[in-house]
Order: structure tokens, then sequence, then C-alpha cells
């Protein structure tokens, strides 16, 4: 498989403090799912901006081999808020990233419908933000990422500030989407029942100040997955444990 994006040997900190991360080396395949999880205040939302390029590392590189291409960006961020803008209508909202790319006016509001149709919002283009719940919300920040075509999505605990039934619902469309549109995913959460439902590869981080992978797994289960199963069970256990090792460390999660 192509790998889409290699990150080898970065060292996080800010100013002149400590280490936030001290060591994170990792491949991403293309179209692959892989999931981050570790306690709070790991570095898990700093390595995501690291990432994305919003925040120089310390040391190491992101080395991503994409093809210099006007119609995308190489990287897409969906944060736990959807962050819209209320002035906007939805298609606004949806168009607004797509400004900065290189399309004609023609061709962003197709972009813009195509993803709002993928997302099952188009009904909603002319509404305003504050119209809609919070999982329509969420859903519109994923169409909105989604929309500049991005080589590699990063999402940012996207789905805790959500109850448990819209929660789930949304994890099934982001299946949906990732299958749909072939993307590759970067997906930090703190909840292992989401990480092992969604993901084929969960990277555990642990250890502060200067946090390093304590844990990188493979979850080779069927998909759909059964949250029910033996195998489903056996794989949040097997976290859990790698988490509460890093816990009697003193942190909470
Ligand atoms: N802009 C910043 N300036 C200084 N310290 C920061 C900044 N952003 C995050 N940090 C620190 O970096 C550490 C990791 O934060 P963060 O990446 O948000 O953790 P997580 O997402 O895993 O909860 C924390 O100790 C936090 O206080
Ligand atoms: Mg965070």
């Amino acid at each position: 498989m192509a790998t889409v994006v290699d990150i080898a040997g970065l060292a996080i900190g800010f100013d002149n403090g400590p280490p936030v991360l001290a060591d994170f080396t990792a491949s991403l395949e293309a179209r692959s799912f892989t999931a981050i999880v570790g306690p709070s205040g790991v570095g898990k939302s700093t390595l995501l901006r690291v990432i994305a390029g919003l925040l120089a590392p310390r040391e190491g590189t992101v080395s991503a081999p994409f093809e210099p291409d006007p119609g995308r960006r190489p990287f897409a961020l969906v944060f736990q808020e959807a962050r819209l803008l209320p002035w906007r209508s939805i298609l606004g909202n949806v168009l607004f990233g797509l400004e900065r790319l290189h399309l004609s006016a023609g061709e962003r509001r197709h972009r813009a419908f195509e993803v709002l149709e993928l997302v099952g919002l188009a009904d909603y283009a002319h509404r305003w933000p504050y119209q809609l719940s919070g999982g329509q919300r969420q859903r519109i920040n994923l169409a909105r990422a989604l929309a500049v075509h991005p080589a590699l999505l990063l999402l940012d605990e996207p789905f805790s500030a959500l109850d448990a039934i819209t929660r789930h619902t949304l994890q099934g469309e982001l299946l949906r989407l990732w299958h749909a549109t072939h993307t590759t995913i970067l997906f930090v959460t703190h909840d292992l029942d989401e990480a092992v439902y969604l993901a084929d590869r969960v990277i555990v981080l642990g250890g502060q100040p200067g946090a390093r992978i304590i844990r990188d797994f493979l979850v080779p289960l069927a998909r759909p997955r059964d949250r029910g199963s033996v195998g489903f069970a056996d794989h949040v256990h097997q976290l859990r444990s790698a988490l509460s090792d890093i816990m009697a460390g003193g942190e909470g999660i």
C-alpha cells in the first residue's frame, strides 16, 4: 500500500518549555483509518496541528508525497466544536473553505453540493447554522473538510461533545464517508470504544512530559463491527490495559 504521510522523529514543545511530545514516528498508509488515544494533555491536538503544518516541530519531519494540485488541500482538520460562521448560510460555510482553492465559482458550487449531498444535508444549504442540531452541525463540519478533497483528514475528538445516540450515528456516517471518498483518516479520541469501532490501527500515547508511542495496535476486526462481540470487547480491554499502565504513572485520561 502506498504511504500517504511519513512522520519521522517528531519532537514538539512550546517556547523554552519541556517537550510535549518527545518522539513520534509513524507511516500512514493510503486509505487507512488510524486512531490516536492517550490521556488528556498528552499532546494529541498539538500533534495534529504539527501534522497539518500549523505548528513547527522542534525536531523531525512530516513528509507527504502529495502531487501539487490546486483543487485539493493536503490536510483538513476537524475539531470538536463545529466552528461554523454564524453569518453565513450552510452553503456559504462549505464554500468558505473552497475559496482558497483555484476553482471556478461553478466548480466550487458543484463541490459544495456534492459534499452536502454526501452528508445528507443538501436540503439545508440555504439554512443558517443556528437552525441545525449539534449532530447536523458536525455533519456540516465534516462536509466542509471533505470539500477540499484532503489527502489526509485529521479529526480531533469530533464527536465527543455529542450525546451517545448521535455519536453512534455519526461514527457510522464517518465510516460510510471514508469508504465513499477513499480518504485517509487520522482520528484523535479519548473514547476507547470509538477507537476500536472506527480504526484499523490504534496508537496509544503516554508519558508526560515528553510523550511517546506506548502501544501501536492493529484492529483486524471485520466490518461492520459488532460492539457486543467478544473480539470487540477484547480489543477495548487491551487498550484499557495499556492506558491503565500509563495512568498508574499518575496521569488522568
Ligand atoms: N499554544 C500553547 N502554548 C503552550 N502550551 C501549549 C499550547 N497548546 C498546548 N499546550 C500544552 O501542550 C500540552 C498538550 O496539549 P494538547 O495537545 O492540547 O493535549 P491533548 O489534545 O492530548 O489533550 C498541554 O500541556 C498543553 O498545556
Ligand atoms: Mg486535545
